[in-house]
């Protein structure tokens, strides 16, 4: 069933371990993820971003989408219906729509503004027990036409948006959208230390895919609980469907049958998953 996010990162928070964030982009998408957190039998959060709902029709559909793939596979392990990086009118319209979990990305707004709308969302969504994420610094690189410069995480800010009451708080540390650039200097965990010594909510680590798993690890340790994964995999399924239509199976049998062509990337989707909620550390569901 769908839980809010609270209790599942305030506890991973506490327990040092983290639960990923995977972005879905359609029907394959939301069954690969669903199927590797229930065969790890860990709690999952799906999120959607604004052009991927735009994608695929609008959050509502989005919703219902991961509500009945989930009632049709049986799904037991805690879900959360997340959005990511709303603006102030996307996470209004999810909070709308019963999602359990919105993220106001205020990154582009003046501090001030940033701070007063991250308020709103957070009284609108906790009367309807929904959990919210906030976002201090902005993550580099682009995702979904977000663009970020990569600022860190201002630690005087950071408290004024913890503050606020929001449930988990996304802060720039060095990461970056999309693919790392080979001269990447990797996680700014001096920044992430500050933070994490004065910031009670659960952090949230952006731009998942690609840091080395070390890094990582590193990060949840010192308090990151929610991490974010869309590029990583994006590169899997790209990169079994190639495999499948170079090894020309496409053209065998019924091949090109959509179920079929896409079959070994929505598999390569679910061992990524099963994958990094082994990195994770997330620990099964009693
Ligand atoms: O909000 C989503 C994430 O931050 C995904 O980043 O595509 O680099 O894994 P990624
Ligand atoms: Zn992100």
């Amino acid at each position: 069933s769908f839980v809010n996010g609270n209790e599942i990162f305030t506890a991973a928070r506490k327990g040092h371990y983290a639960v990923g964030a995977f972005n879905t982009n359609n029907l394959e998408w939301t069954r690969a993820i669903l199927k590797a957190a229930q065969e790890k039998n860990t709690p999952v959060l799906i999120q959607v971003s604004m052009g991927a709902a735009k994608y695929m029709g609008d959050y509502k559909l989005v919703k219902s989408l991961v509500e009945n793939e989930m009632r049709v596979m049986n799904i037991t392990v805690p879900v959360v219906m997340h959005l990511d990086h709303g603006n102030y009118e996307a996470a209004k319209e999810c909070i709308e729509a019963g999602y359990t979990s919105v993220m106001f990305d205020g990154h582009d707004l003046p501090f001030e503004e940033n701070l007063e709308k991250t308020k709103e969302i957070v009284a609108l969504a906790h009367a309807k027990n929904i959990s919210v994420e906030a976002e201090v610094g902005s993550i580099g690189g682009e995702e979904d036409g977000i663009i970020g410069e990569g600022e860190l995480a201002d630690v005087e800010e950071a408290k004024k948006i913890a503050a606020t009451g929001v449930d988990y708080l996304a802060c720039g540390i060095g990461n970056i959208h999309g693919k790392y650039p080979a001269n990447w200097k990797g996680l700014h965990f001096d920044r992430l230390k500050e933070l994490a010594d004065v910031i009670e909510p659960p952090l949230v680590l952006h731009g998942g895919s690609g840091i080395p798993q070390e890094q990582v690890v590193k990060a949840i340790k010192m308090g990151i609980s929610k991490v974010n994964i869309n590029t990583e995999c994006q590169l899997a399924f790209a990169a079994a469907t190639r495999k499948y239509i170079e090894a020309g199976k496409d053209q065998q049998g019924k091949g090109y049958d959509p179920r079929k062509l896409l079959a070994d990337g929505a598999q390569a989707i679910t061992d990524t998953v099963e994958e990094i909620i082994d990195w994770l550390g997330t620990p099964a569901v009693k």
